[in-house]
């Protein structure tokens, strides 16, 4: 069984993006108040005297966004230093990153990976749905993040792309194309249906076999690391300094390999992305007087029945009826 020692981390749950796939514009989105939000102590605690010690060594920041959280610097420094740590990272939407990476690096952060679904600024708004700039500042803005980061020497730099078919989708060898002169991994991730049914119910979702097929047509593709670390499977185009990854939950199940647990902005620890059960709020245990020991057995019983609700997870995933929050209260 695979050691569960990656924690994905919510700083937030709200986002200046409403990337249709995650929280479609005109869907009733609710909000946590600030005072659910687990502050940055409470989570500071949390992380180092109840997950660190229960096996928990590498974690990922999501959101929402976690670059609007004003605190996010602090919170990235504090995590750096923590004896023990194997990985820290991030996964942004990009916007604000041009003027926080560097900040971010020097806190000590190293890596990074950021949401480009489009080089096409129009279709990138279609998809991302904000609507403060014009449609190429915002793209540019994205754009101008990633070049940062890069040249900042966050490593590796990895970009998500959500494939939806009609909509971005074509564009499929020019995003693959970055990855030919740069060292940027490029990960195609399938669409999934989470708080989404509607959107996902007309469009679907292509598989990532068949986007391997029209870059093999085109470039070539060798497998570079089939089964890492993560859910993506990595393959080469011939010659490219970067790499392509696939992130195929619909088309194939990775849950054996699963080694991950979720703690949302407010507090509740969640085994796994597609199935509640189990999950534990965190959050009022810390903020009832519970001590570290008794929260640590908490948690390492949970660990103990995580592979059984992986594959409960799968089993009632697909059918989108299951999930009582959307990706971006979950964390992604
Ligand atoms: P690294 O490989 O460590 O860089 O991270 P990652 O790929 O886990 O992180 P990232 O936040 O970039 O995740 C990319 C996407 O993978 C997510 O947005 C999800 O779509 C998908 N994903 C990540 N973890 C899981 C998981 O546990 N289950 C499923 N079904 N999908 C996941
Ligand atoms: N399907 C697949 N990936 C999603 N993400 C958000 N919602 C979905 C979905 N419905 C991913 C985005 C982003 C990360 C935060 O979550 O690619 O990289
Ligand atoms: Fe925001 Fe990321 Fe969700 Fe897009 S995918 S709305 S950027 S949290």
């Amino acid at each position: 069984m695979n050691q569960v020692d990656y924690l994905r981390v919510s700083l937030v749950d709200r986002c200046n993006f409403r990337c249709q796939y995650c929280m479609p514009e005109g869907e009733d989105l609710t909000f946590l108040a600030r005072s659910e939000v687990l502050t940055a102590p409470e989570l500071l605690t949390l992380l180092r005297e109840v997950m660190m010690p229960v096996g928990f060594t590498r974690f990922r920041l999501t959101g929402g966004e976690p670059l609007i959280r004003p605190d996010v610097v602090e919170i990235v420094r504090e995590i750096a230093a923590f004896p023990n740590l194997r990985d820290l990272s991030m996964t942004t939407n990009g916007f604000l990153l041009a003027g926080m990476a560097r900040d971010l690096y020097e806190a000590g952060l190293r890596r990074i990976n950021i949401s480009l679904d489009s080089l096409v600024p129009e279709t990138f708004n279609q998809i991302v749905g904000y609507r403060t700039h014009t449609p190429a500042a915002r793209w540019q803005k994205v754009w101008d993040g990633i070049q940062t980061a890069y040249e900042i020497g966050f490593s590796p730099l990895k970009l998500n792309v959500v494939v939806i078919p009609g909509v971005n989708d074509r564009e499929v060898l020019n995003l693959a194309a970055l990855s030919l002169d740069r060292e940027w991994h490029v990960r195609f991730i399938e669409f999934m249906p989470i708080g989404n049914a509607d959107l996902f119910g007309e469009r679907g979702w292509v598989s990532s076999e068949e986007l391997r097929q029209r870059i093999r047509d085109r470039w070539g593709l060798e497998a570079s690391q089939v089964r890492g670390n993560g859910p993506a499977d990595v393959f080469r185009i011939p010659g490219a300094k970067g790499t392509l990854g696939f992130i195929s939950q619909m088309s194939e199940c990775f849950c054996d390999r699963c080694n991950r647990m979720r703690l949302s902005a407010d507090g509740w620890l969640r085994p796994c992305l597609l199935n509640e059960t189990g999950q534990m709020d965190l959050k009022t245990m810390l903020r009832e007087g519970a001590s570290v020991e008794e929260m640590r057995d908490r948690v390492r019983n949970l660990l103990a029945l995580k592979p059984e609700i992986n594959y409960k997870g799968r089993d009632s995933g697909t059918e989108g009826q299951f999930y009582t929050r959307t990706m971006s209260q979950i964390g992604g």
